[in-house]
């Protein structure tokens, strides 16, 4: 089977001025249907970057980019959208839930932005709020809920519309570390069950354990990719 991720050589410089930062360098990667991946490194080492690029929200300067059979590189930024509102999910650091909406209105979200409206969609994400335990705050404000409370709001809304692929840029990393695990520890648990590929940035090692497998970056170059000889 096709991975659902596929980098092959890609490149991604930063010129600032008459310096050019050489950020990603040659980084080959895949990533298999409903597999999950932590990805591991230091600050700095490109991380974030290349998960803007598996995205689409960044272009690569070199390389092939393939996610979802979709080569990133040929899509103009329409497409792009097109490509991220139906084949990714996203979990943030910060949650970036939408103040001015409800709990529920914010996972139905990508549903709207996919055409699904009405009873099925309020099904959907009504079941995906009772999943990660919230159903009976689906009419409160985001910031009425704790930090641990946002982001499994932020896991439903990056569930919700049943993408192919999950990425996850330090979910845990603005919670306390026993609610990050418990977070973490659902969403690669709701990915798994659902059959959603999950790629998420860590700094926990812990985390990185309940990965099916683990990949290190280091200076924009991918070192090791075996959670046998990281971990
Ligand atoms: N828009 C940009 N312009 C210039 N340099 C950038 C830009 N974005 C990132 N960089 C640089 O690219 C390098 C990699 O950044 P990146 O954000 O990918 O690191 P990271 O591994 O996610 O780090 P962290 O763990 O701190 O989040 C850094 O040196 C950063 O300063
Ligand atoms: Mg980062």
């Amino acid at each position: 089977m096709q991975p659902i991720v596929s980098l092959t050589a890609v490149q991604k410089w930063y010129d600032e001025g008459a310096v050019r930062r050489h950020v990603l360098h040659g980084v080959d990667m895949h990533v298999h249907a409903g597999e999950r991946v932590a990805l591991v490194g230091k600050s700095g080492s490109g991380k974030s970057s290349l998960l803007n690029i598996i995205s689409g929200i960044d272009g690569a300067d070199a390389g092939s980019v393939i996610v979802g059979g979709h080569d990133l590189n040929g899509m103009d930024e329409t497409a792009r959208t097109h490509f991220r509102r139906t084949s990714i999910g996203f979990v943030f650091q910060f949650f970036n839930l939408v103040p001015t909406l409800s709990v529920l209105e914010n996972v139905l979200l990508p549903l709207e932005l996919n055409g699904i409206v009405g009873k099925p969609a309020h099904a959907r994400a009504m079941a995906l709020l009772a999943d990660v335990g919230l159903a009976d705050r689906a009419a409160t404000a985001p910031d009425r809920l704790s930090g641990g409370e946002q982001q499994r709001v932020a896991v439903a809304r990056a569930l919700v519309h049943e993408p192919p692929l999950i990425l996850a840029d330090e979910p845990t990393g603005n919670l306390d570390s026993d609610t990050g695990m418990v977070i973490l520890q659902l969403l690669t648990d709701l990915a798994h069950q659902r059959g959603h590929a999950l790629l998420m940035v860590t700094h926990s090692r812990e985390v990185a354990a309940s990965a099916d497998r683990v990949v290190r970056i280091q200076a924009g170059h991918l070192v090791a990719d075996d959670a046998g000889t990281l971990l």
